[in-house]
């Protein structure tokens, strides 16, 4: 559980990511994306973290659940404004969500794939799928490798799993499983179970939206 105690440890610090000057651009797609994604839909939120996209998301779903493993990013999410959307923040794992009801008609994960190993992607999806009904829209984004821009890749296991090395601003160093996907290594465990998946990609982010079809 290492990459997760990292994230509860980073969670005061977690949101200067979004303020990297050459990403500016393209984080603004991004929320115009996010913010006009989920009309008529309510939202399942995965990893949702500090809540910096619920805040775009609110723009247009009728209702959000947020989950998150991490109590300490999840308390700094329950503070921020969501204009008149109803959200409630629940604690779960993204590989069970017990405490998940649903279902529900669309769903976001962002920045959550990278740190799924190749191993448990399958059960990921699997996991995911189960709380959507029929033609739910799924929309997840993630980070593109940049030279320069990315904290460099320090390991790659037997299975091709990435790793990086990061810092906290306590000096604290971790371990971090992050993969960076090829369009069709993403969109190979999705397409049994979706249709018009589409996968793009931004100078420093990809974004994959497909709806779910149970078939
Ligand atoms: C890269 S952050 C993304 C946060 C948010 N979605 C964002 O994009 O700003 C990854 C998040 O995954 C959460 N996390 C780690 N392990 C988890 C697990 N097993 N189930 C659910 N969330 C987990 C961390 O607490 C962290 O908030």
């Amino acid at each position: 559980m290492s990459m997760t105690h990292y994230y509860a440890k980073r969670a005061a610090e977690y949101e200067a990511i979004y303020q990297k000057p050459e990403r500016q651009e393209n984080l603004k797609q991004l929320q115009a994306m996010i913010a006009g994604s989920f009309t008529g839909r309510d939202l399942l939120e995965i990893a949702c973290g500090t809540g910096y996209w619920t805040q775009f998301a609110c723009r247009s779903a009728c209702s959000i659940l947020a989950t998150d493993y991490n109590e300490e990013v999840l308390s700094i999410a329950r503070e921020k404004n969501y204009r008149n959307c109803p959200i409630t923040f629940v604690k779960s794992d993204a590989y069970a969500l017990e405490e998940v009801d649903g279902p529900f008609s669309a769903a976001l994960v962002g920045f959550w794939w990278s740190h799924v190993p190749k191993a448990k992607m399958d059960d990921f999806f699997q996991v995911l799928h189960r709380k959507l009904i029929k033609e739910a829209k799924v929309l997840m984004m993630d980070n593109r490798y940049v030279e320069g821009s990315s904290t460099p890749v320090t390991r790659i296991d037997e299975e091709g799993n990435t790793y990086q090395t990061r810092k906290l601003l306590d000096g604290s160093t971790f371990e971090v499983l992050k993969n960076f996907p090829s369009p069709g290594e993403f969109v190979q465990p999705v397409e049994p179970a979706s249709t018009r998946c589409k996968f793009m990609e931004l100078d420093y982010f990809w974004v994959a939206e497909y709806d779910f079809d149970s078939r």
